[in-house]
């Protein structure tokens, strides 16, 4: 073959889906992903993103841990490090996670790139191609995405306001057993202020779920980004401190520190740990040395607990704002959940209207974006009259205008259908 250096020579496509992998196929793009781009044009109020408030960044605490890591502890927090995570950041969350039920000492925590590491590692080790994995419907988008990829099927259970009906699950996991040949691969709960249905599973319902789960020799998915941020209402019961045995915990600074530094961590048992520790590895070795070590100076500070109690505050006064703009503006056929935390509620429009076809026909014209239901339901069997509306980003006075513009929209629709 002739060497050609010409780079402005023409170069042949290359077809590179035939090179890929079967499973490659199965993957699509996060819909979340694609909506967030409208967060980009300023004219857009977006509810799509699960974005926190900007605004309350530690930025100020960021750069003064950023400035005495890299001077004091630079030649350590830049150097490769153990893939299990940075011990005195382990430490720290170990104890101050197992005020709160969650079974962790610092051998059984693992640091993540984001609970969504956390999420395609339980992919990499439990599922293989057609295994079922148990959730409800509606599911996290984040979770469907990472374990398709895996080839994973998903059968789902209903959501009511106590969030998932774990009743339904025995029979869930026989009719996987009959269609597949094998068990489900475990059982996926969002527990706390669910993504996106915004419900919290209630107490009596964790303990039928453990109950269930050890009867059925079912391992446990508790992914909870939301718990620190509960508003009001009592605190429950982790379910992993209910069955530790048979729980992988899944926790983020995310939502309580700043997405953008990719932090999370999984608690599980020590017999487990070890194969996250091996698929983690052939990942990325491990996780941002830097940026485990400015956590770790920022929580050592004692700052973390005023702000999340600072989050809790202003978010519950959007949450506030955007349910009283909802019962003021939208047609009184809808409805929609109240949150006790979190970031998100659902809202229900009449059936006449396909909430994905509202977005692109109307919604968007309107220069408002949410996210329709159907992408949270795997097997695309529900959710097509109701939207996932985000409400920790925006400033009160735009939530009432989105909200408002959302509203008029929908009663326009209604009258003329
Ligand atoms: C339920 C759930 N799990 C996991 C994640 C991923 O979070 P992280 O930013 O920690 O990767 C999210 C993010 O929104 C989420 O809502």
């Amino acid at each position: 073959m002739e060497v050609n250096n010409d780079l402005n020579r023409e170069i042949p496509i290359l077809d590179w889906e035939s090179h890929l992998a079967e499973r490659t196929k199965g993957m699509g793009s996060s819909v979340i992903r694609e909506l967030l781009k409208f967060t980009q044009d300023p004219d857009i109020i977006s509810f799509a993103g699960g974005l926190p408030a900007p605004e309350l960044f530690p930025t100020r605490e960021v750069e003064e841990a950023c400035i005495y890591v890299a001077r004091e502890q630079g030649r350590k927090a830049l150097q490769y490090g153990a893939t299990e995570g940075y011990l005195p950041l382990k430490e720290y969350l170990a104890a101050s996670i197992h005020k709160y039920g969650i079974p962790a000492i610092p051998e059984n925590v693992l640091l993540t790139n984001g609970s969504q590491q956390a999420l395609d590692l339980i992919g990499k080790i439990f599922i293989d191609p057609g295994r079922y994995v148990l959730t409800g419907r509606p599911t996290y988008l984040g979770a469907i995405q990472a374990w398709r990829a895996y080839q994973a099927k998903f059968h789902t259970m209903r959501l009511d306001e106590q969030g998932m009906v774990v009743d339904e699950i025995e029979r869930a996991y026989h009719k996987v057993l009959e269609d597949s040949g094998k068990p489900p691969a475990f059982i996926y709960v969002l527990p706390n202020f669910h993504n996106p249905a915004g419900t919290t599973l209630s107490l009596e319902r964790r303990i039928k779920l453990a109950e269930v789960a050890t009867k059925l020799d079912l391992a446990v998915i508790e992914d909870d980004p939301y718990g620190q941020l509960r508003f009001e209402g009592e605190y429950v019961t982790p379910i992993c401190s209910l069955i530790p045995e048979r729980t992988i915990y899944l926790g983020t600074f995310s939502k309580t520190m700043a997405p953008g530094l990719r932090l999370g961590w999984i608690v599980c048992s020590e017999a487990l740990m070890k194969r996250f520790i091996q698929a983690k590895q052939g990942c990325d070795l491990h996780t941002g040395t830097f940026v485990q070590y400015v956590a770790n100076d920022i929580c050592k500070r004692g700052i973390l607990k005023p702000h999340i109690n600072k989050i809790r505050e202003v978010y519950k006064e959007r949450r506030d704002t955007m349910v009283d703009a909802l019962t003021e503006f939208w047609p009184e056929e809808c409805e929609w959940t109240l949150p006790e935390g979190g970031l998100f509620l659902w809202a229900r429009v009449p059936e006449s209207i396909d909430t994905n076809v509202f977005l692109q026909e109307t919604a968007l014209k309107e220069k408002v974006a949410y996210v329709p239901g159907v992408h949270f339901y795997p097997n695309a069997d529900g959710g097509h009259h109701a939207m996932r509306l985000n409400f920790s980003y925006s400033q009160p006075e735009v939530i009432v205008e989105g909200i408002k513009r959302l509203g008029m929209a929908l009663k326009k629709e209604l009258a003329g259908k």
